[in-house]
């Protein structure tokens, strides 16, 4: 089929590249000149295993192509993806659909045949509604069908993502659409992917309401993980002790630093908006974004007291400044605020992250980027394991040769306390 993906970051750009990869013909679109210029010599603009060879092996056999030009793209394709980004409107936190609607429009001036409009991105129910809206005004509707097709791709996994999702959801309010979509994914669905077809508000909420339930998990055990700080437990046998439980499950249960990145906090935020606009009251979900917000100010505490509430002069490393391993993804990191806020308070700041120096850093005082793991913890009083890289797990701290005096805060719980205890350092974990 020839296929074309408006927007190419983390979802349009893998999910484009997968597509041709399957045998489609892909147009990657992005009115980013730049990214298209080097997506053409390569050179791909995000850190994610495995998307470079696949992006150069389709795109030397042509089955995946880069433009910038929107309006020939969608002409010469049959299936529109919309895959341009939703952050949260900082007036009301609902989700800002300005991309989505002006990507809409323009759209609605290119349609020359039947063509199946599909929102990719994350968006809250009823925005199909109004992109049907916006595309009759200028075309007639049997010339396009609007269908919602969540993405669940996972930043660091995203290719073994799209090629074995758990589902494929599709909402479309037409039987055409949803088969000619059924085709599409019918690779995947050959490996064992399930496929949902529902409407399409039903798909435009699933979204949101698993992205939701997930951030609830980690929410839950972040807070799980504070009692158990009061009351000496460990909180990793707790959260084996229940994710056995079939009905609760093992994932997303391991306690750390307030959730981040580019989904969790603006859709729960979002759903919590959407709701009010429905005059649903979603307080669980409200409860989370509370509690999700006043995390980092938890773990700020702590640090404060791990330092003797002396922060001024004290010399501080993060390992790992992305939200999550295997991602360079900085959005709505919590290192963020706890950088900021340390910088602010007198401390000197050394941070290494596998993928790099962070230009979010650049103005802050105090905070410079070392180029290994080895430099960033020299002479340092207090490491914080802020993200979970394999690169980290096996840092030998004795065989460092480093001063006992040094203190570990482990966000992540990655590290064995009894370990790091019998090499003669001082150890503090989440919830143990
Ligand atoms: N990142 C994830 O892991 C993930 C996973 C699932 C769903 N999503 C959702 O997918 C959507 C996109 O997320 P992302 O992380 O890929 O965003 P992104 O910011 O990485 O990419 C969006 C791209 O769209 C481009 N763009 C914006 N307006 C455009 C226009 N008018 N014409 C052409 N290009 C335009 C931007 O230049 C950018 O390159 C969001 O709604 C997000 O919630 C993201």
């Amino acid at each position: 089929m020839k296929l074309c993906m408006i927007g190419t970051g983390y979802v349009g750009l893998v999910s484009g590249t997968c597509f041709s990869d399957l045998g489609n013909d892909v147009i990657c679109v992005d009115r980013d000149e730049n990214k298209i210029n080097n997506l053409k010599k390569g050179i791909i603009p995000i850190y994610e295993p495995g998307l470079e060879e696949l992006v150069v092996k389709n795109y030397n056999n042509k089955r995946l192509k880069f433009s910038t030009n929107l309006e020939e793209s969608i002409k010469k394709s049959d299936i529109v993806f919309i895959c341009v980004g939703t952050p949260t409107n900082k007036k009301n936190d609902s989700a800002d659909l300005s991309q989505i609607f002006s990507v809409a429009k323009e759209i609605s001036k290119s349609i020359n045949k039947f063509k199946i409009i599909i929102t990719k991105s994350t968006v809250p129910v009823t925005t199909g509604d109004e992109i049907e809206k916006i595309l009759s005004k200028k075309v007639k509707k049997n010339y396009f069908s609007v269908v919602s097709n969540p993405e669940f791709l996972r930043e660091g996994e995203a290719i073994r993502d799209f090629v074995y999702p758990d589902r494929i959801v599709i909402g479309a309010n037409d039987k055409k659409s949803a088969t000619i979509l059924r085709n599409l994914y019918a690779p995947l669905i050959s490996k064992g992917a399930k496929f949902l077809s529902v409407k399409r508000r039903a798909a435009e909420l699933i979204k949101y309401a698993a992205n939701a339930f997930l951030a609830t998990k980690i929410t839950f055990i972040n807070e799980i993980a504070n009692l158990c700080e009061k009351t000496d437990i460990d909180v990793e046998d707790v959260s084996i002790g229940i994710g056995l439980d079939k009905r609760i499950g093992g994932r997303f249960l391991r306690a750390g630093p307030a959730y981040g990145g580019s989904c969790f906090p603006k859709d729960t935020k979002a759903i919590v908006s959407t709701g009010n606009q429905f005059k649903t009251d979603l307080s669980v979900i409200k409860s989370v974004v509370k509690s999700n917000s006043s995390r980092s100010k938890i773990l700020l505490k702590k640090i404060t007291e791990i330092l003797g509430n002396k922060i001024k002069n004290k010399k501080i490393c993060f390992l790992g400044v992305t939200f999550k391993a295997n991602t360079d993804d900085m959005r709505d990191s919590s290192s963020l605020e706890m950088i900021p806020f340390l910088s602010k308070k007198g401390a000197k700041i050394k941070y290494y992250d596998p993928t790099g120096v962070k230009k979010e850093f650049s103005k802050t005082k105090n905070v410079n980027y070392s180029n290994s793991i080895n430099e960033a913890i020299r002479n340092v009083d207090l490491v914080i394991l802020h993200t979970e890289w394999n690169d980290f797990k096996s840092i030998n701290f004795q065989k460092l040769a480093l001063s006992k005096k040094m203190k570990i805060y482990d966000m992540r719980n990655i590290f064995s306390k009894e370990k790091i205890v019998s090499q003669g350092f001082t150890y503090y974990g989440i919830g143990r």
